[in-house]
């Protein structure tokens, strides 16, 4: 039996501060829903809450806790009468997990388990959690379904493995316990008001990022990792997925979760979320040209180290059980990004 849910779900959203977190705020507030949000401010900034209050004229409940700080989760979700739990709170960069692999077990692994604790605690039995594609590892066959082995080659990617885990363990565990895992392939993009984006520190790691800052003159060219790859033009392709289709795509997986959740069943479901189309960094080059109408300086260097040559999702599951799919090609996703950077080029630190 399934139910509908009869009323605007209060909803927790862990590291909604950060880049994908405050879109999903901004999607899941127009939707009606109330949210509060926890975030320690580690990467990320109190201002991308304002700017989400500002665009969509609703008030967030604001708390800056850190995850592993268990009883501060407990009192937060007890106090705000929390109906679920949208878990995107963690550290992301692949290279530093190599150089730390304690922090990224600590924060992520660690930091979850405290969540959960926390929510058994107090009765919260249902999230939708932040994984990523980088646990399937190298590609045995494209487009990886989510029936792929996995099997992650950095401590990053151990870390949304083990929680991936630890999820499926417990909902094995006792009913009542009801997750969706959304594994992100590329999140690019920003909001279309031009006033949230990704703002990352320091020089960014990731092409889109990049591109940006060298179309404002803050970097002077890009670097292609890589021409001799097997692939259309021998650059490196991904499945990118505009941010807000993908804040989209928590909210479609929130409600699969709030129709289906039994308190006599619990279930551990598991969605691709990505575009199912591959797109060369020349491609995306190409894409960012067009989006801020100039060329852009480009030089080709050597292949970075653990790079993939290509990989995209088989995205039909996420559409036939979550009627859920992407929108926005990679010139929205191109121009999206390309208005926050001008009407931002610091990010949220204005100054
Ligand atoms: P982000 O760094 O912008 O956001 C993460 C937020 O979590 C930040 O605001 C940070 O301050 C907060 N945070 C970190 N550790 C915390 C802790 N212990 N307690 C409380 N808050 C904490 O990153 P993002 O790109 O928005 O990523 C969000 C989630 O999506 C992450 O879990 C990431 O691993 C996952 N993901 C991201 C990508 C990507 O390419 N951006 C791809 C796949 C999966
Ligand atoms: C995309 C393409 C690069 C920068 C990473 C994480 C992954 C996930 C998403 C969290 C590749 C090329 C890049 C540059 C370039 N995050 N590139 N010059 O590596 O696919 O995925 O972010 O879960 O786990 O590994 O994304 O944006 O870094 O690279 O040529 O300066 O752009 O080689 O082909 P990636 P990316």
């Amino acid at each position: 039996m399934t139910t509908a849910p009869s009323k605007a779900p209060r909803l927790l959203l862990t590291g909604g501060a950060g880049y994908i977190g405050s879109h999903t705020a901004a999607t899941l507030l127009e939707a009606g829903c109330d949210v509060v949000i926890i975030d320690n401010l580690s990467n990320s900034s109190a201002s991308s809450v304002d700017a989400v209050q500002k665009i969509t004229g609703r008030p967030v409940s604001f708390h800056q806790v850190d995850l592993r700080d268990q009883p501060k989760v407990e009192a937060v979700l007890r106090e705000e009468r929390i109906d679920a739990v949208v878990h995107l709170a963690g550290l992301k960069a692949v290279g530093e997990s190599c150089e730390k692999p304690l922090a990224y077990y600590d924060c992520n692994v660690i930091g979850t388990l405290r969540l959960l604790q926390a929510m058994q605690a107090t009765g919260v039995r249902q999230l939708v959690f932040s994984s990523s594609a980088t646990v399937y590892g190298d590609p045995q066959f494209l487009p990886y379904t989510e029936a792929h082995p996995t099997a992650p080659t950095s401590p990053y990617g151990q870390t949304k493995r083990q929680i991936e885990l630890i999820l499926q363990d417990l909902s094995n565990s006792a009913a009542g316990w009801h997750f969706s895992v959304l594994r992100y392939f590329n999140p690019v993009g920003a909001h279309e008001s031009g006033d949230l984006g990704e703002d990352p520190r320091g020089i960014p790691n990731n092409l889109m990022p990049y591109l940006a800052q060298v179309a404002v003159g803050k970097r002077a060219a890009l670097t292609i990792h890589g021409d001799d790859y097997d692939t259309e033009d021998g650059t490196g392709v991904r499945d990118y997925i505009h941010v807000s289709d993908l804040a989209d795509g928590h909210w479609a997986a929130l409600q699969h979760l709030m129709r289906s959740a039994t308190p006599d069943a619990s279930a551990c479901h598991f969605f691709n979320l990505g575009s199912g189309i591959g797109h060369s960094v020349k491609a995306m080059v190409g894409a960012f040209e067009r989006a801020c109408g100039k060329p852009l300086p480009v030089q080709v260097g050597p292949r970075r180290a653990g790079d993939l040559p290509a990989f995209w999702a088989d995205a039909s599951r996420a559409l036939e059980a979550l009627q859920w799919q992407p929108t926005r090609d990679i010139d929205s996703m191109c121009s999206s990004t390309w208005r926050w950077q001008q009407a931002h080029p610091n990010g949220f630190n204005e100054q």
